[in-house]
């Protein structure tokens, strides 16, 4: 274990854990998981069967609250973020004011952000009323909000979304309508879009929930909180891995489709490339998601009639890398984003949206997190560090140095 423990200058004891690879941050009720047996369970339930069983709105629910809802609790839930849906027209400036290039996680942190201005009260939330408040306004405004980046990439007119639609099907409205043609809801795509989310809900405490966790701890707000997990997210190394496998996989097929010769890059020391959508700093076993990702990634694909060399290329840089002994050796098995992207491409979403997909998916555990920070009145996050630069210097003027 890669621990230090040293007398800080205070006198107390610091452990200094890069990574914080064996450290824990809070004690926690709402996932888990278990790295070596490859288990993920969402408030007991396991990860398998709410992707086979519930839906997106039902498990945001349970993570959330703590309890599959029943029917009646479902229902107001639905309603109450659909009362929410609206977005500020002047948000839509804001929106204007970006380039056309720009990223969209970029855009859609800002927006995040930007939605503290337009509903001020959001931030005060001593009570559970306002808590609850906070959350069905951003349950029913951030899927708005991911639709528009995505619509504004593509110079498409904004679509207000229609709430006799489910959450997810709402959502598909918001991103795939155009303009003068009615919008038909394909099935595949919203049972594909739903398994996705569920999958991506939550995760214990990455980076980017960590991140929400923290920023929450100063009392800042939910939204600002939840902006500032979202460029946590945005990292290649976390959430924007997914896009980062697909532009690895085209680049591996622009190249001829020698995947030896990138699993060779990959193991090289020397050589900064890593196999994106390997790897995780948890699952030491297999990532379960990613079991189930790639069976319906096969079945999305074989659904909508899409043949797709990307994922033989994916189907056989994993068999490869599988038996290689420098994957076997570091448990390096393929995570949640390495067949994510397939599916995004086959449903029409662009590269670079695929890490806002994720922030979709991930926002209920998000909120679960910081909701539950706040009620267990944790304290503000403040790690320690071990000092290691100069000891008391005189300062020196600006001519004499
Ligand atoms: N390709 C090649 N080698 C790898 C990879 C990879 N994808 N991942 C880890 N390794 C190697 C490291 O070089 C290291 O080797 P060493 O022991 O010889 O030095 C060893 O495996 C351990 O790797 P660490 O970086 O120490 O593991 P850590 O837990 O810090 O990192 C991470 C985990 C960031 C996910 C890493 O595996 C990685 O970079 N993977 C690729 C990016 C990716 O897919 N990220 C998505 C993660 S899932 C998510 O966030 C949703």
């Amino acid at each position: 274990i890669d621990i230090k423990v040293l007398r800080g200058a205070t006198g107390g004891v610091t452990t200094i854990d890069p990574g914080y690879k064996n450290t824990g941050s809070c004690e926690s009720a709402i996932t888990f998981l278990d790295g070596e047996k490859g288990i993920l369970r969402y408030r007991g339930y396991s990860i398998e069967e709410l992707a086979e069983k519930a839906d997106f709105l039902e498990v945001a629910y349970l993570l959330i609250f703590g309890e599959l809802p029943t029917k009646e609790q479902l229902e107001k839930f639905d309603k109450d973020i659909k009362e929410e849906s609206h977005v500020d027209e002047d948000m839509k400036k804001i929106l204007d004011g970006f380039p056309k290039s720009a990223h969209p996680m970029g855009v859609l942190s800002s927006l995040t952000s930007a939605l503290i201005a337009f509903n001020p009260g959001s931030v005060d939330v001593d009570s559970e009323e306002a808590m609850y408040n906070a959350i069905v306004k951003i349950m029913g405004k951030f899927p708005v909000l991911a639709a528009w980046t995505m619509r504004k990439r593509k110079s498409l007119p904004l679509d207000y979304g229609d709430n006799s639609l489910g959450y997810v099907e709402n959502l598909c409205k918001m991103m795939f309508s155009r303009p003068n043609k009615a919008y038909e809801a394909n099935s595949i795509v919203n049972d594909a879009l739903d398994k996705l989310l569920i999958l991506h809900a939550d995760h214990e405490q990455n980076c980017s929930t960590s991140t929400v966790r923290i920023v929450g701890s100063s009392h800042a707000g939910l939204f600002a909180s939840l902006s500032a997990g979202i460029s946590a997210l945005w990292g290649p190394l976390h959430g924007g891995a997914n896009q980062a496998v697909i532009e690895m996989l085209e680049a591996i097929k622009a190249d001829g489709g020698d995947t030896a010769k990138y699993i060779a890059k990959a193991k090289d020391k020397e050589d900064p490339f890593r196999l994106m959508g390997f790897g995780h700093r948890v699952y030491k076993n297999f990532d379960p998601r990613a079991k189930i990702i790639k069976k319906s990634a096969e079945e999305v694909l074989g659904d909508l009639g899409i043949e797709d060399p990307v994922l033989d290329i994916a189907k056989g840089l994993a068999s490869v890398a599988l038996e290689d002994e420098y994957f076997v050796k570091r448990k390096l098995y393929p995570n949640v984003d390495f067949y994510s992207g397939i599916i995004y491409r086959a449903l029409g979403i662009p590269t670079e949206m695929f890490t806002v997909m994720f922030a979709l998916g991930r926002l209920p555990g998000w909120i679960a997190q910081w909701r539950e920070m706040r009620l267990r009145k944790e304290p503000i996050g403040r790690p320690r560090q071990i000092y290691v630069g100069e000891n008391y210097r005189e300062f020196v003027d600006l001519e004499k140095r």
